[in-house]
């Protein structure tokens, strides 16, 4: 079956990305820049040291970047719902006194459903944040002991339903399909619940075994089952049926949400859109230069407390590496990107997509490449055929 292409609202032009590197536990899964209080020694590395070196890397931001208007604020990690909702609070008005932060911002956090309360979302909101984004993961519980999360499957669903009761209005909820052990039912069950939470928005990815995480050493061990590619996209497309049908609709890729509910902030990452991330490992963007700051927190609030930049290192992007990133990123959004993005080799391969169904005609025609449903599970073939053949110089873009 084809999709019609869907155009979600245009982006924020700058965002703002907040890493907080702390987490009460470590998921098996998971190789994020985060770490466990038994990790960290010394205050600079506490949440209240964090809160003083974010503080600081603001103010450096907007020296940087001038009286530039924030679109969008993300808080992610990490488990940031774990430093409380004063501190998040605390970053946010230093944004504010830094910053021109739009009328409209998008402000979200990420949370896990154990370190929240109603009184945590009331806090938030009246803060100014928008948007909450919780994981869930799945609904049932030999799945999240699989994963090692510590909270019941139903806690992620009254967490979201709380987010809801103080006045958010958008909601995420973030799955992972196709955890060894997991069922067709088992995945239904998680989608029903994500239904049954009434939230506007989902992410689903498949699980990644990420080389050197203890899930990792359990696979080679042969205690777990690596995941099976052909059950990831089963598991895909019975996910993609239930939100559909109940009125949530893809709009990149791995992420769902009703209409007008997209992530803004995230949006501006796959149009290539300019970004300052804030924390220890942020990453940014502006206008082709890309920079990263060093990892552990201790040393990125060690720098900053020096008065000197937490920046570990940088790159200019040449213009093919732009161009890569372009149609690697826009290509899974639903909108797609215009062929004219594309050189003439790439444009062939654009037409040979749409013969074998991954590319949709009709999209085709009015000059736009937008995935197929088939073309969404072999997203990556598609993107590295484009790519492949795309081979003209430089000037003929
Ligand atoms: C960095 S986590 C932050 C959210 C929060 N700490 C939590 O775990 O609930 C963001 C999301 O990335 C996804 N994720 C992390 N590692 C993954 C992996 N190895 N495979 C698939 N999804 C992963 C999970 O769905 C997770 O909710
Ligand atoms: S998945 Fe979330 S809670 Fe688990 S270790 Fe990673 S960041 Fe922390």
């Amino acid at each position: 079956m084809t999709t019609a292409p869907r155009t979600a609202p245009q982006t924020a032009p700058f965002g703002l990305y907040v890493h907080v590197p702390f987490c009460a536990t470590r998921c098996g899964y998971c190789d994020f820049n985060t770490y466990t209080a038994s990790e960290l020694a010394g205050d600079a590395a506490s949440p209240d040291g964090w809160l003083a070196a974010a503080r600081a890397e603001i103010a450096r931001a907007a020296r940087t970047v001038g009286p530039r208007r924030v679109d969008t604020v993300f808080v992610g990690g990490g488990t940031p719902s774990l430093i409380g909702a004063d501190r998040l609070v605390a970053m946010l008005d230093a944004v504010r006194e830094h910053l021109p932060l739009a009328d409209d911002a998008e402000v979200t956090t990420e949370s896990n459903p154990e370190s929240v309360s109603p009184e945590f979302f009331d806090r938030l909101r009246a803060g100014g944040f928008t948007r909450i984004s919780l994981g869930m993961q799945s609904a049932a519980p030999h799945v999240l002991a699989v994963l090692d999360r510590t909270h019941t499957p139903g806690r992620a669903v009254e967490a979201a339903r709380e987010a809801r009761a103080a006045g958010f209005g958008h909601v995420n909820l973030d799955l992972i399909y196709a955890t060894p052990g997991e069922t067709d039912d088992d995945l239904r069950a998680s989608a029903d619940a994500v239904l049954d939470a009434g939230v506007d928005h989902v992410s689903a990815y498949a699980l990644i075994v990420e080389d050197g995480t203890a899930l990792a050493r359990r696979v080679r061990r042969g205690e777990l089952p690596a995941p099976d590619d052909d059950v990831a996209a089963t598991r895909y497309e019975l996910l993609d049926a239930r939100l559909r049908a109940a009125g949530l609709a893809w709009y990149e890729v791995s992420n769902w949400s009703r209409p007008g509910a997209e992530c803004r902030h995230n949006l501006g990452y796959w149009r290539d859109g300019d970004w300052w991330g804030i924390g220890p490992g942020a990453h940014s963007h502006l206008g082709g230069r890309r920079w990263w700051n060093v990892k552990h927190p201790a040393r990125w609030a060690g720098a900053l407390a020096g008065g000197t930049s937490p920046e570990a290192g940088a790159e200019q992007l040449t213009d093919d590496e732009r161009h890569t990133e372009r149609v690697m990123l826009r290509l899974r959004l639903a909108e797609g990107m215009p062929l004219t993005l594309l050189r003439a080799g790439g444009r062939s391969a654009a037409e040979r997509a749409v013969a074998e169904g991954l590319l949709d005609p009709a999209a085709h025609a009015a000059g736009r490449a937008v995935l197929t449903d088939r073309g969404r599970l072999l997203a990556d073939r598609v993107v590295t055929e484009l790519l492949v053949a795309d081979d003209a110089p430089a000037g003929a873009r």
